[in-house]
């Protein structure tokens, strides 16, 4: 096992995912865990993520130097590096300007980390702090005109720094740095699997749940399917899914929900109508934060109201992922947006959670679901942000607007599915912003909507690209929704990654 401590960095988890794939088990825990729990847990190497603080501020996180006495190899990240620095000695440049992007260092000769890697590599940097002398104890192993020291290493002991992310996509071979902290450094051995997870979780949940009752919210996502299958496989009929219908879903959602679960899965489920009590509820507002929390608080409340017809309920189970709590803002890391599974749970509600998946990303998640049965439909099928249509009408939410994006969305699907890009495009669907603009069909001047397309390629929905649509696919599309949808005259594409914009709009 290797541990990950959690300095605060938006990458953290991806460092624990990355050495997931490579089949070695790893888990993110807090800065603060005591050197016995450390003991306890056995890991083979540790590493420092990365954060956004400065070593030099008063409330800035620390380390216990009793780490360094274990005799486990570590690697510090970016900020974990300037805390090695800071500790054995050497000297870390206070900076308010941020080096972020790409970068090319150079590597010494023989250096451990870099084993099999080229002489000269492109890195990901993203840092204002960084270290401008080395401790004594330590040789420098990269660097760059910029950032002088990139990576370092104590002469004696397996204790190592990186000033860039290898956990990035963006550094060409972080796979191989972190291969040889894992293999190399720290001698794990690569034999975990997702099938490892399914036991080890599906033991969690029944000691958890013991003989009481689990109510899940099943969206018919990805993850809330997901997490359906794995409760259900853990404890049988002790699980009911409630599928809220609110009104923000898809073109025919709701009754495709229906069939595969009940009919296919054999679970228990009910189908509550909720749309006017979401639709009244948003009335007047178009804070995207206000409608996130108004949305989440009112799944809760759905909840709530069932739960006193099923009485004996005592779990609530959500699909929620790493990515949605990271970017809601943890213990450690800042506020991106609230996602509604987290951030809006209201603060009396009755029910306590089981969160399988928060350790996980999309895409293993979709892993997870082919390990426990779920047919192919459903674990390809792209992610829905729980506030569904509600977070793509932009500004406030009216039925005749949720027409609009339904209608357009569906073309939208179909068009994407009929060019074989479905696999290709990690997420795609229309977003209406609340603008008209002027145009002309047969001969008559019209006043109507703008549709926004917004179709990008991910791994994990942290960061992502445009994709890279064929001109006629759009011109289609295009032609399609200005014929088909009532009120738009206008299709635009969006051509923006994440960062620095989202993925969704709102
Ligand atoms: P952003 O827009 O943050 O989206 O780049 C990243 C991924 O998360 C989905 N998303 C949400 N999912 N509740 C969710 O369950 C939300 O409030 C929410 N907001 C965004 C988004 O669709 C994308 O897949």
């Amino acid at each position: 096992m290797i541990l990950v401590l959690d300095y605060g960095s938006q990458y953290n988890q991806l460092i624990t995912r990355r050495i997931r794939e490579f089949g070695v088990y790893s888990e993110l825990h807090s800065h603060r865990l005591t050197i016995d729990e450390i003991k306890e847990m056995n890991p083979k190497g540790i590493i420092l993520s990365g954060g956004p603080h400065s070593v030099y501020d008063d409330n800035s996180f620390k380390i216990n130097p009793e780490i360094f006495d274990l005799d486990i190899p570590v690697l510090g990240i970016c900020y974990g590096m300037q805390l090695i620095t800071h500790h054995f000695g050497g000297t870390v440049e206070r900076s308010n300007e941020r080096e972020y992007g790409k970068a090319d260092i150079d590597i010494k000769e023989g250096a451990d980390l870099f084993t099999s890697t080229p002489h000269n590599q492109t890195v990901w940097m993203s840092h204002s702090d960084k270290v401008v002398s080395a401790p004594a104890d330590f040789n420098i192993e990269a660097t760059n005109p910029s950032t002088p020291i990139a990576a370092m290493h104590h002469k004696e002991k397996p204790i190592y720094g990186v000033q860039f992310h290898p956990e990035v996509r963006n550094t060409i071979y972080g796979n191989d740095i972190l291969k040889n902290f894992v293999f190399g450094v720290s001698g794990c051995e690569g034999d975990w699997t997702m099938a490892n997870f399914v036991e080890q979780e599906i033991e969690t949940i029944r000691e958890q749940v013991g003989d009481k009752k689990v109510l899940c919210a099943l969206s018919g996502g990805v993850d809330s399917s997901v997490v359906a299958a794995l409760i259900h496989k853990a404890i049988g009929d002790q699980l009911t899914c409630i599928f809220v219908d609110h009104g923000l879903l898809r073109k025919d959602e709701g009754d495709m929900v229906m069939e595969t679960f009940r009919d296919g899965f054999d679970m228990n489920i009910i189908r509550i109508d909720a749309k006017q009590r979401f639709l009244d509820k948003l009335k007047g507002v178009s804070d995207p934060e206000e409608k996130r929390k108004i949305i989440g608080n009112e799944f809760i409340y759905v909840f709530d109201d069932e739960a006193d017809r099923l009485k004996e309920m005592d779990f609530l189970a959500q699909g929620t992922l790493y990515t949605d709590i990271v970017e809601s803002g943890t213990e450690t890391a800042q506020t991106i947006k609230s996602h509604h599974n987290v951030g809006g749970l209201p603060e009396d509600m009755q029910f306590e959670l089981i969160e399988p998946l928060s350790t996980l990303f999309k895409d293993e998640v979709r892993e997870l679901g082919l390990e426990l049965g779920v047919p192919e439909g459903v674990v390809w099928r792209q992610p829905f942000p729980g506030p569904g249509l509600g977070i793509r009408v932009l500004g406030e939410i009216s039925e005749e607007k949720l027409e609009i994006v339904r209608e357009s969305d569906a073309i939208l699907r179909d068009e994407i599915k009929l060019a074989g890009l479905d696999r290709d495009i990690w997420q795609y669907f229309t977003v209406l912003p609340d603008i008209r603009s002027v145009g002309v069909m047969g001969d008559a001047r019209t006043y109507d909507y703008t549709i926004g397309i917004r179709a990008v390629t991910s791994i994990d929905g942290m960061t992502s690209d445009w994709a890279r649509i064929p001109w006629d696919v759009l011109e289609k599309i295009s032609t399609r929704m200005v014929n088909e949808v009532d009120q738009i005259n206008r299709v635009v594409y969006d051509v923006t990654s994440k960062p620095p914009a989202t993925i969704e709009w709102e």
